[in-house]
């Protein structure tokens, strides 16, 4: 988009200030904040309608981003091809090139997602396409004025305000939060009764609210529960996946901690060897993935692993964990952005209890511009 439109996008805001020790946790404490805020914003976004018709009307649409971005588009792939029977393709954007350069055309659509708008990995994509001349990526950002918004036919703002804190929280909510809404408009496009509405969408905001404050204090529980754990796995199912990648990243982000982000059913394929009396795993579990989660917990705890895991209000589920950490009661499809809530917190206190700072973690900038 050109400097003129990109100027031009409205900024919609009414936070109250409120001090905290570190950026990190304020970012993530803003979260209801920023989706209310980001809501009002899609709502009346003249640029919605036409990056619905892109995706509509593509052969292919691919989605790219690296580190929490990517995680954010993979459950991007999810939403669209749950909610609008659409068929989406993620890669890691370094990745991208490699993988399908070759193969695509100007028939395709691609969705980058970049807090920054910065990240080299991803402005190599936009570059690559431009050089072939095609032309249609569409780009979720949350700085606006930033390259890769302005390599871009159209631009999702993520209205966040600036995330000064190395690790992304705020704006991983508002891209997953920008995803579900993409997928339920295009889904009402194709005709297909969606299974959240509008209306189930402005609950958000105080699901979001009611989960930072309910969870906090397991959070900080859990941390200690962790303790001194130098390594574990982080699994999820389906629509839970992204969310096990993102926590394990946020965790080895900031706590230096060895956490690995797998899918559920891979892990019994080799990695579930290294469980022995207390190795701990974190389980991230949504209604409609209870039943085979609950399998997937018993295989850890009948070795002698540890549970601590994050779903639904449910006895059953409560009762296989050493560890529960309820989520607000709400439609399924909330599930990853209320559950990664919980890890953020975890990350965070378990990262004060080992004496680090959040907010500046080792060998890492907040801006990636090195491929
Ligand atoms: C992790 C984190 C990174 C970024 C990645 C992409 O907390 O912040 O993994 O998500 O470097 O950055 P953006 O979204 O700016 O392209």
């Amino acid at each position: 988009m050109n400097r003129k439109l990109i100027k031009n996008i409205p900024v919609i805001k009414d936070a109250k200030k409120v001090k905290h020790k570190h950026f990190m946790i304020k970012e993530i404490k803003e979260s209801p904040q920023k989706a209310k805020e980001l809501l009002r914003l899609l709502k009346k976004y003249p640029y919605v309608p036409k990056i619905i018709d892109e995706i509509y009307n593509a052969e292919n649409v691919y989605i790219t981003g690296a580190g929490t971005s990517f995680h954010a588009g993979l459950l991007g792939t999810y939403y669209f091809n749950k909610l609008a029977h659409t068929k989406t393709i993620i890669s890691f954007a370094a990745e991208f090139i490699e993988r399908f350069g070759d193969s695509f055309t100007d028939k395709d659509s691609l969705i980058g997602i970049s807090q920054s708008g910065e990240t080299k990995d991803v402005k190599n994509v936009m570059d690559f396409l431009e050089h072939k001349k095609y032309k249609k990526i569409l780009s979720i950002i949350n700085i606006v004025k930033s390259s890769i918004a302005l390599r871009s036919r159209f631009i999702v703002p993520l209205a966040c305000d600036p995330e000064i804190a190395v690790p992304a929280t705020k704006t991983f909510v508002n891209e997953i939060i920008t995803f579900l809404y993409l997928a339920m408009t295009l889904a009402k496009k194709k005709g297909i009764t969606s299974q959240v509405t509008y209306k189930d969408m402005e609950k958000l905001p105080d699901l979001l609210a009611e989960t930072i404050e309910k969870t906090e204090p397991s959070a900080k529980a859990a941390a200690k529960f962790l303790g001194k754990t130098k390594e574990f796995y982080s699994v999820g199912y389906g629509i839970t996946y992204p969310v096990a990648l993102e926590s394990a990243l946020k965790i080895k982000e900031i706590t230096y901690a060895h956490c690995e982000g797998m899918y559920s059913s891979e892990f019994k394929h080799g990695p579930i060897s290294i469980v022995t009396k207390n190795y701990p795993v974190m389980f991230t579990i949504a209604k409609s993935n209870k039943n085979i989660m609950l399998g997937h917990i018993n295989e850890v705890l009948c070795r002698g692993g540890k549970v601590l895991a994050v779903g639904p209000e449910d006895k059953e589920l409560k009762k296989q964990s050493n560890f529960y950490i309820p989520l607000p009661d709400a439609n399924q499809f909330f599930t990853p952005i209320l559950a990664v809530i919980p890890f953020q917190l975890i990350a965070y206190y378990l990262c004060l209890q080992k004496g680090y700072n959040p907010d500046q973690p080792r060998n890492i900038s907040k801006t990636v511009t090195v491929a």
